[in-house]
């Protein structure tokens, strides 16, 4: 058997280790022959592929980014996409079937190839660890990571000048980084894309949290919005999938803060920071074990699955599971995180 892999959407820590479990289960345990795919769905659609062994992938659990290429290629565009050019172009090359990691998009896609007869594994990643059916998703961890070291460091300049520092994190439509790594550095305010703040608010907690001294640190996520704004700041476009890239809240926030408080603020924005390097031992773990499980999953031709974590235990779930509906904060865990701040 010929199987090809491919990574697709946004880049996250952990996909490397992914693709190494898949080839060292697939081609030690079961003797199935790796293929790359360059660059997600461009690669199926344009026939872009190299052999992928163990040679290929040794030393790469702990490199960030994807030895693969990743792009946000709808396959079933362009004058060669298409469930009927994507199987005439796997079986020009001899390839059974095809393994893609990444996020809400490209899962849909698979899906939908799936449902159109293509053998199709799939892996979720998320950085935002916004995925339904999967209790984390690989990349979240390192990220929480990245940005509470990088809130620490913003509290210890922020002390020494008594300032309020407002650090963005990202989290395009879910509050989950900034929810942990706020909890894990004490931020005095989260501000999450899920439960709508007003400027009054926010400043009410930042002067509490002054009044006792202490300089104030507000971490919100890109896609947070003031009580009253239709949607998230963006003032740099759109994406490839026309949507609007998002990024610069705390640049909108800061001013607000410093006039209504009197308290001088600076804005951080942590950005794509959080999206490279290594990942962490959690994320390589759990990306590797995703890894082992798809390439059982190709053994026991498990077509139009998907794998995922349920508690401790890798499990295989169709891919609705994880379609549709987002994984958001629920509002229990903002309350329980809420009761810190000021
Ligand atoms: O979906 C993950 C994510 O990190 C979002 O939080 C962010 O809005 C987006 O990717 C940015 O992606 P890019 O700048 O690579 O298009």
């Amino acid at each position: 058997m010929k199987i090809g892999i491919l990574t697709s959407g946004g880049d996250c820590p952990g996909l490397n280790a992914v693709i190494r479990g898949i080839v060292l289960k697939a081609s030690i345990a079961y003797d199935i022959e790796l293929v790359g795919i360059r660059d997600g769905w461009r690669g199926v659609v344009d026939g872009d592929f190299f052999p992928l062994t163990r040679h290929e992938v040794k030393g790469l659990s702990k490199v960030g980014g994807t030895i693969l290429g990743t792009s946000r290629t709808n396959p079933y565009e362009g004058p060669r996409g298409g469930a009927e050019n994507i199987s005439k172009t796997l079986y020009g090359h001899h390839i059974d079937g095809i393994i893609a990691i990444g996020g809400e998009g490209t899962l849909a896609a698979a899906n939908r190839l799936a449902g159109d007869g293509i053998n199709v594994i799939g892996v979720p990643k998320t950085i935002d660890n916004d995925l339904r059916g999967t209790d984390y998703s690989f990349g979240f961890d390192t990220a929480v990571n990245i940005a509470s070291e990088a809130m620490d460091r913003l509290r210890t300049t922020g002390d020494s000048h008594q300032r309020c520092m407002v650090a963005e994190v990202m989290g395009r439509h879910v509050g989950w980084i900034a929810l942990h790594a706020g909890m894990a550095s004490g931020a005095h305010v989260i501000c999450i894309p899920e439960v709508p703040l007003s400027i009054d608010e926010i400043v009410s907690l930042v002067s509490k949290a002054h009044d006792r001294g202490r300089a104030p640190l507000v971490v919100v996520s890109e896609g947070f919005t003031l009580k009253g704004m239709d949607e998230a700041y963006s003032d740099k476009g759109l994406d490839a999938f026309n949507r609007p890239r998002l990024g610069g809240i705390a640049e909108v926030l800061a001013p607000e803060i410093e006039k209504l408080t009197g308290i001088e603020t600076r804005a951080t924005v942590l950005g794509h920071i959080q999206r490279g390097g290594s990942p962490s031992a959690f994320d390589r773990v759990l990306a590797t074990r995703l890894g082992l499980a798809a390439a059982d999953a190709v053994h026991d031709q498990a077509w139009g699955k998907m794998v995922a974590l349920h508690n401790t235990d890798i499990v295989r779930i169709p891919f609705e599971d994880a379609l549709g509906e987002l994984n958001s904060v629920p509002q229990y865990r903002y309350d329980e995180a809420a009761v810190l701040f000021g």
